[in-house]
């Protein structure tokens, strides 16, 4: 006998596509369009898997989950939401949701998604939230491709107490990620400690870390509590872990491995009960090549690693980046500003070598500086210097793409000197130059993959293939002027 699929959501086109799908690989389907229909059917008892989306006509999905999960507790649960944020990666996580597909889906991801929860039912789906809700506020901001990836990851790992190694160029976000895990992780309620291990002397880290006696060292003039201590219960967020000195990482490797320290100065061996989020802007591999980091130190760290990609990858969240930080500039009392579609657009050109942090600077700049209600184009052009480029740059403001790609490759070759860098640079150039070609021609074709795979001159099957290594995100549109 076939399994049954209850699947709820309001868009007439979504309901018939993952009903052909379904019942093609030989599930039964029930697709309804709203919710008391759907809870009608769960509280009766009929369905093996339920597929929801979460804002319907008749109410949210995220509202009956929990009701559901109690009655139901076996009944495998997929969200499935246009609602791409944090929040919702999140929301669907502690109401029980086997799994959390931002729309639009891959029809191929949600049969296998489906088969998996069919075949794990039984065993329990993570564990519900109960009391103390966190705060329903957003603190990262983005809804690319990329970053959606970052919040599924960031919901699984919420429950748990695994260590965390965040990577990063400066001003990608580590230090917020940190944060966000520890804020709506179990540990909620203890301590988050923070240590920058680039900004202490190199010979206080260890003190720092692990507190001191009275006289453990001259100026040691009383016991001092460490950063383990502080953060008993709760967690620790190892900063800039790749500036650490190796005598620190030894001592730091048999602090995890052991899961007790010792005050400098001490002798009791004291237990500790921290979870650890590390985060780094350097190639920690190269690092340990070069013999400057300890790779049993770093395989300790990287049990789970997240990889937050530079802005310039993921110019799909200017937009939203930009006015949130218009609204928090207002809530700070600045005048009410817009910016044009237009600047947003000339951003999304700009490389971003800052990251976030600068383009959160520059919109404080921006909103503090100029009398304009409306943030225009020249404005942009103005403070982001986007005309003078020094090199690279032809009379239209074009960058050449030679030119681009021998500054690229220079700067690459003089960063690992007197080294070479890791093997493999012929298609991390390539990655970097068929990346953002794929994605124009897409968005020309106003994301149709047929046309586009006509315009690049590519085989269907691998400009798919394509756009899933490069994660790009396909918007669907009719082009402007047709
Ligand atoms: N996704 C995001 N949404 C909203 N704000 C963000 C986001 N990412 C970064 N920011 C903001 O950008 C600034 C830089 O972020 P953060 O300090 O976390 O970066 P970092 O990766 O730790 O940088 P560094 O390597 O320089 O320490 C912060 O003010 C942070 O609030
Ligand atoms: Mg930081």
């Amino acid at each position: 006998m076939s399994q049954v699929v209850l699947l709820a959501d309001d868009d007439a086109a979504i309901r018939m596509v993952l009903n052909q799908a379904l019942t093609r690989a030989g599930y039964e389907v029930r697709p309804t369009g709203n919710i008391s229909t759907m809870w009608n059917w769960v509280s009766r008892g009929e369905g093996d898997i339920l597929i929801t989306d979460v804002a319907m006509p008749d109410g949210n999905a995220f509202e009956v989950m929990p009701k559901i999960r109690k009655l139901r507790p076996d009944l495998p649960m997929i969200v499935m939401s246009a609602q791409n944020t944090f929040m919702t990666a999140i929301r669907a996580n502690e109401v029980g949701a086997y799994e959390y597909l931002p729309k639009p889906f891959d029809i191929t991801e949600v049969l296998s998604v489906v088969a998996r929860a069919l075949a794990d039912v039984r065993k329990p789906t993570t564990g519900q939230r109960s009391g103390d809700e966190p705060a329903d506020t957003m603190p990262l901001v983005g809804r690319s491709a990329a970053m959606q990836e970052i919040y599924r990851a960031l919901a699984r790992l919420m429950q748990t107490d695994l260590t965390v190694m965040i990577t990063g160029e400066s001003g990608t976000g580590k230090e917020l990620v940190a944060r966000a895990l520890h804020d709506f992780g179990k540990r909620r309620n203890g301590p988050f400690v923070a240590i920058n291990m680039a900004a202490i002397p190199r010979d206080l880290i260890e003190a720092e870390l692990f507190g001191h006696e009275k006289g453990a060292f001259t100026g040691a003039n009383t016991r001092s509590s460490g950063r383990f201590e502080q953060a008993e219960g709760g967690t620790l967020f190892l900063d800039e872990i790749g500036d650490m000195p190796m005598d620190a990482q030894t001592r730091l490797l048999r602090v995890l491995q052991e899961g007790e320290y010792t005050m400098v100065g001490g002798r009791t061996a004291i237990k500790t009960n921290v979870r650890i989020v590390a985060a780094t802007h350097r190639d920690l591999g190269q690092m340990i090549r070069q013999g400057l980091f300890r790779e049993d130190l770093y395989y300790r760290l990287n049990v789970v690693p997240i990889r937050l990609p530079p802005l310039r990858e993921r110019v799909d969240d200017i937009g939203d980046l930009a006015l949130h930080f218009l609204r928090v500039a207002q809530r700070d009392g600045e005048p009410v500003k817009a910016i044009t579609p237009e600047a947003i657009k000339l951003m999304q050109n700009y490389a971003w070598p800052g990251n976030v942090r600068e383009l959160e600077n520059l919109v404080r700049r921006l909103s503090a500086l100029y009398a304009d209600e409306r943030i225009s184009v020249e404005i942009v052009q103005n403070e982001l210097n986007i005309t003078d480029r020094p090199t690279g740059s032809s009379s239209n403001g074009v960058v050449d793409v030679s030119v681009a790609v021998e500054a690229h490759v220079g700067q690459m070759l003089g960063e690992y000197e007197p080294n070479l860098p890791p093997a493999g640079l012929y298609q991390r150039v390539l990655d970097r130059v068929e990346a953002p070609l794929i994605a124009m021609a897409l968005n020309a074709c106003g994301g149709n993959q047929i046309k586009a795979a006509d315009l690049l001159g590519l085989n269907r099957n691998t400009l798919r293939k394509k756009i899933r290594v490069h994660s790009i995100e396909i918007v669907k549109h009719s082009r402007r002027g047709h």
